[in-house]
């Protein structure tokens, strides 16, 4: 039902819903979203027979870009959010709602939504720990898998290029509260991102380190990055480490220590 042809713009591949179901999904999408905004105009308009309105029935608005449990989909484009720190959730709430990172179907969604209810859902989405979504092998050589690793574990110190691994950890699980674990996204959706932050459409709080670390990364650096993590499985805790456990190399204004 949600199918997706990606589309260029400014050189960046974001998937979009087909025309046709676009609307009508989204709309429903956020109608259920939006029960909790209004509850009494949702319970007085609900026959009894309407399915509890719990915030998991709340939340399968989000379901169809990114699983039920937010484990993720097949679709190249739709993260998983399942076990990410919840303030690295929070702030990318907080972000499409505001317009600092650009989604149309996520911003529209998320328009209005008070901070509260923005906290309720990150901390839904933290706490879950579905199983792994089969990923599709990437079509990589080793020579790139390689690179890949070395620029995730090591870094390029000669290039200004910093270990991904120094704040993403060294499970790439993440670290709390607002460093998001690098494992069980897709090779396109890693690409995009970095590409989206070397073009300016994401921004996170400043100082913007991710910018800093996008920009000091060359085209095939990403490919070699975006295919060596999305080769790795998740491992079996998934939770981020604790807050302030790994050096970074560079201050991030959205990561307090
Ligand atoms: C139509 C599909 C769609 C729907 C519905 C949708 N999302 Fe998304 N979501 C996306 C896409 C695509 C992205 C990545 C956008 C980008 O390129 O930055 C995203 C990104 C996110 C992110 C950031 C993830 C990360 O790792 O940075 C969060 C959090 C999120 N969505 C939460 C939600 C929640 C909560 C809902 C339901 C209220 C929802 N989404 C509904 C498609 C969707
Ligand atoms: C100095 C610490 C630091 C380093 C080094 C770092 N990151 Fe990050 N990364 C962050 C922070 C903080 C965020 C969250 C930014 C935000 O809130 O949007 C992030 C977010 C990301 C995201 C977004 C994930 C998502 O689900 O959307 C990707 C992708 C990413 N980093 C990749 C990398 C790669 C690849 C490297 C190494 C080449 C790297 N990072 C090095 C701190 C770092």
């Amino acid at each position: 039902m949600c199918t997706q042809s990606p589309v260029r713009s400014r050189g960046l591949i974001y998937p979009t819903i087909s025309r046709a179901t676009r609307p009508g999904l989204l709309a429903l999408a956020r109608l259920l979203l939006g029960f909790v905004i209004f509850p009494a105009i949702a319970l007085h308009a609900q026959p009894t027979d309407h399915p509890p309105d719990t915030l998991e029935a709340r939340l399968l608005a989000c379901a169809a870009c990114h699983g039920r449990q937010g484990q993720g989909t097949d679709n190249d484009y739709f993260p998983r959010l399942a076990g990410k720190p919840v303030g690295y959730l929070m702030n990318q709430l907080v972000a499409f709602r505001d317009g600092r990172r650009r989604y149309p179907p996520m911003n529209y969604l998320l328009e209005y939504t008070p901070d509260a209810y923005l906290q309720q859902i990150s901390a839904y989405f933290a706490a879950l720990r579905p199983p792994q979504v089969p990923q599709a092998v990437a079509d990589a050589s080793p020579a790139l898998l390689a690179r890949g690793r070395l620029l995730v574990t090591e870094g390029d110190a000669g290039r200004g290029v910093p270990a991904c691994a120094h704040c993403h950890g060294n499970k790439l699980t993440g670290m709390e509260p607002a460093i998001p674990g690098l494992v069980g996204l897709h090779a396109s959706y890693i690409s995009a991102q970095l590409g989206a932050w070397r073009y300016g459409t994401r921004t996170a709080a400043a100082p913007d380190c991710m910018q800093f670390v996008a920009g000091s990364l060359t085209e095939s650096d990403v490919s070699a990055v975006a295919a060596w993590l999305a080769s790795l499985p998740i491992p079996p805790d998934p939770s981020p480490v604790a807050r302030g456990t790994l050096p970074m190399p560079l201050v991030c204004g959205s990561e307090p220590n």
